[in-house]
């Protein structure tokens, strides 16, 4: 039965892209390398909102997290982490963990966080403040422009870091325009691509704390990636054939268009959401942040989440992600990122109206 591979992430890899990544390998320090990276480097700006080049880095989304970090921050660094879920609270870990002095502000799963609480938070004003676009584990999507504009209004010095591992590429972001000065995100989410390469932006703010920022680092050196970046290499062996189907990606995602892609992940998040809902099932998500590439879906207190799943997966094809942390049992997760179309959802939810019977026979 063919998969209909409908988790957060990795997500589906359109044909010809997955050919790409199948292509000969080339000297990634050799001309044929240089271009793939031009086009990639081009290709993501659209989807960054940035003007300066973003980075290219092998590794996944918690690697890209981790390099955010080390290459802004200082050990003592006092950092305002917003936490609405699974990445959230990574993403304050990983600080931690480099010496960060972290003052989390906790917003109950499912709710997104108003910029009235983090301005609050404000004060002593913290030397960054991390926040996550899409918080993959509720499916909530925050208001990057919005918790910017309430930061700015305090501070034009505290940098700004946001993870956008799970909305870069389907959701729109304009680092530039809302002033954030880092976003990451993950070759495996909106991109179409398989798992090994994270990308990120960095702003002029974010270069000159670049310069100020003692923690330690070597992998995840931005300047390294900056230097080599700019001369078509990396600084270290690239995921080549992640590389090339990314670039793949890139050109499909060009020629549908930054708008248009954004479009359609609005029109299926919509599609998917009424339609579980006409089944019964309530969302997790509060309905104003409820996420267009990943949407939690409440299991109904008889029905265990377990069965449902593997019903769906072994009679349907249909593959969802879990509930994480002390969400398991409680909520599945179905991804609309990416390589997605309305027939993909239509399919899942016709596959969940039958088990869902079957459950309540
Ligand atoms: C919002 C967010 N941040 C970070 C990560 C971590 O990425 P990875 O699993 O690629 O390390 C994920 C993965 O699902 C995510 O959704």
């Amino acid at each position: 039965m063919p998969s209909n591979l409908r988790v957060p992430g990795p997500t589906p890899v359109p044909p010809d892209v997955a050919q790409a990544g199948a292509r000969p390998m080339v000297n990634h320090r050799g001309p044929e390398f240089a271009a793939v990276m031009r086009d990639i480097i081009t290709g993501l700006k659209p989807f960054f909102g940035c003007a300066g080049d973003p980075l290219l880095l092998t590794g996944s989304g918690t690697g890209a997290q981790e390099a955010a970090i080390v290459n802004m921050l200082s050990p003592g660094d006092d950092v305002v982490a917003v936490v609405g879920g699974v990445f959230g609270a990574r993403f304050a870990d990983i600080a931690a963990a480099f010496g960060a002095s972290v003052r989390r502000v906790d917003i109950a799963w499912g709710q997104a966080a108003r910029p009235e609480v983090v301005a609050a938070a404000l004060q002593p004003l913290p030397r960054a403040v991390i926040l996550t676009h899409n918080e993959t584990s509720t499916g909530v999507t925050n208001d990057i422009a919005a918790l910017a504009a309430a930061i700015r209004a305090v501070s034009s010095e505290t940098l700004i870091i946001v993870d956008g591992v799970s909305s870069i590429g389907a959701l729109p972001f304009e680092l530039d325009h809302w002033d954030v000065d880092v976003v990451i995100t993950g070759s495996q989410k909106a991109w179409m691509s398989p798992p090994g390469l994270a990308m990120v932006a960095v702003s002029e703010r974010g270069w000159e704390a670049f310069r100020q920022a003692t923690m330690p680092r070597y992998y995840w050196d931005f300047g390294k990636a900056r230097k080599n970046g700019a001369n078509g290499t990396t600084p270290f062996t690239p995921a080549v054939g992640v590389a090339f189907a990314l670039q793949e990606a890139l050109r499909q995602m060009l020629a549908e268009g930054p708008e248009n892609v954004f479009a359609r992940h609005r029109t299926i998040g919509s599609l998917l959401r009424e339609g579980v809902q006409d089944l019964g099932l309530e969302l997790f998500a509060e309905p104003a942040a409820a996420s267009n590439t990943v949407t939690a879906v409440q299991v109904l207190d008889d029905v265990d989440a377990g069965a449902l799943l593997r019903g769906l997966r072994e009679r349907h094809g249909v593959v969802v992600g879990s509930g994480q942390d002390w969400l398991k049992g409680r909520i599945f997760r179905v991804g609309h990122m990416g390589f997605v179309r309305e027939e993909d959802v239509e399919a899942v939810l016709r596959a969940l109206r039958t088990e869902l019977a079957t459950a309540a026979a």
